[in-house]
């Protein structure tokens, strides 16, 4: 293999076409070190490089607040605790997007302009029509969330009232994606929304057919609270990254559904879910992980990268897994958890996070597992619109720098005098 190897152990190689590029591995992912001379030389400041960004502090935000050592959320200084125990997701929503509980006038309003933009544009449905059967759900709403910009008369007008008619048209509309995906790839009508039903009720109510009973409305509602926002977090940071341009807004919550799909972020309790399914038995549990540990595999919905106790919104989700599991006289998904749980935390001392027991409590609730990462979606929208707003508020182009590790003073050379790459021998 040409090409040369760094002191960080990256190897770079000469490519086909004559531009040097990196070639994996990279350097190691927790590599800190300064940059060099030559960077300097370019203007760069003698920071320090820090792969992941790992708690790097890019801008102020008084939304939410992750205190990662003490294991607590607050969203506009209210501990996440209370608003599951006491809020609704649309006093949540008020919260985020205005900074304060609503009043109960503000709250009716909240809730008749949300319930007004519940209906999609029909051309976007067609269009979800057209897609392939294999498409997943979350492709499948981030390409609607694309599409449905064509639809809306504000979608590049950036001013506040347009931002938060935004806000209001996609949080509202987000439910009625999710629903009609599932409704559409079971082959079933779609059901139009209620404006008489709360967010929560009318999202399952449009997904199932059914109106939910008190206890699924309630359960579903503080799970939509939980997620709604989390500070940086990677699709959150999208969204801002790309308004930073002053782009626009549908194109902030597109890029951020793709960043939430991933399963290092929000596809990882689809992932978990896959993982329980695949040990099957309580029994097998234990030497399941052992297994998973031992060959270094990534035990998802364990770990944060700012929790370093657990994830206050696990605790809630713990409790919903178990009492929504004996309610319908499915213990068993619970039960396997939390053997998992106490194994990577005796082994790893890692914390289950906010993915872990969404799983379990979503799956007998009787939701498709593809369908809890747009789930997610449905609720972290109303923290995407609160960051993109407070973006286009206070913004600066978000443009980091790069240490480049790359060859240089490399020349042209003329065609018959390349070899052939590695790679494409
Ligand atoms: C969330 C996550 C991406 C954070 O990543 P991070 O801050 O970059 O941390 P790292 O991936 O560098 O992990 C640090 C160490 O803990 C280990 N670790 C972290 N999460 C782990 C997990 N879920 N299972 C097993 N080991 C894990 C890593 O292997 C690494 O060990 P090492 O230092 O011996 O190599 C990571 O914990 C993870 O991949 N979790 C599983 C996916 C998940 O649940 N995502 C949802 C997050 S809400």
């Amino acid at each position: 293999m040409g090409g040369l190897r760094l002191k960080c152990g990256v190897h770079v190689r000469p490519h086909a076409y004559g531009v040097w590029h990196r070639a994996a591995p990279r350097c190691p992912s927790r590599g800190i070190g300064p940059i060099g001379s030559s960077a300097q030389a370019k203007g760069k400041s003698d920071n320090m490089l820090n792969k992941g960004l790992e708690d790097v502090v890019v801008a102020t935000s008084s939304i939410c607040d992750v205190q990662g050592d003490e294991g607590r959320l607050i969203y506009q200084g209210i501990d996440i605790h209370e608003l599951a125990e006491r809020a609704t997701f649309e006093e949540v929503i008020h919260l985020l997007w205005f900074g304060a509980l609503p009043t109960q006038d503000q709250l009716d309003t909240l809730k008749a302009d949300l319930a007004a933009n519940r209906n999609v544009p029909a051309q976007v449905l067609a269009l979800m029509e057209q897609f392939p059967k294999s498409a997943v759900p979350m492709d499948i709403l981030r390409t609607a969330i694309s599409a449905a910009a064509f639809y809306d008369a504000d979608a590049w007008d950036a001013s506040p009232e347009a931002n938060l008619r935004k806000a209001i048209k996609l949080t509202a509309q987000m439910a009625t994606y999710v629903a009609a995906i599932e409704r559409m790839r079971k082959g079933l009508p779609l059901v139009a929304p209620r404006a008489d039903l709360s967010h929560a009720a009318n999202f399952l109510y449009m997904l199932t057919g059914s109106v939910p009973d008190e206890v699924s409305e309630r359960t579903f509602d503080v799970a939509l609270t939980l997620h709604a926002d989390h500070e940086f977090n990677a699709s959150t940071f999208t969204a801002r990254q790309i308004v930073s341009t002053l782009t626009d807004f549908y194109g902030a919550v597109t890029g951020a559904i793709a960043s939430l799909s991933g399963p290092l972020h929000g596809g990882a309790n689809t992932a978990v879910m896959e993982m329980l399914l695949k040990i099957g038995d309580e029994d097998k549990v234990e030497g399941w992980t052992k297994e998973a540990l031992a060959s270094k595999q990534k035990i998802m919905g364990f770990g944060h990268r700012v929790y370093k106790t657990e994830d206050p919104r696990a605790t809630h989700l713990r409790r919903m897994s178990e009492s929504l599991g004996q309610r319908v006289n499915q213990p068993k998904w619970f039960r396997m958890s939390q053997v998992i749980e106490t194994y990577i935390k005796q082994e790893k001392g890692l914390n289950a996070n906010v993915d872990f027991y969404s799983a379990s409590a979503y799956y007998v609730m009787g939701i498709p597992t593809d369908l809890y990462t747009p789930i997610f979606a449905v609720s972290r929208v109303a923290g995407w619109s609160a960051h993109i707003i407070e973006q286009f508020n206070n913004n600066r182009l978000i443009r980091p720098r790069a240490e480049y590790i790359g060859p240089t003073n490399v020349h042209y050379v003329p065609i018959a005098e390349r070899t052939p790459t590695p790679a494409l021998r």
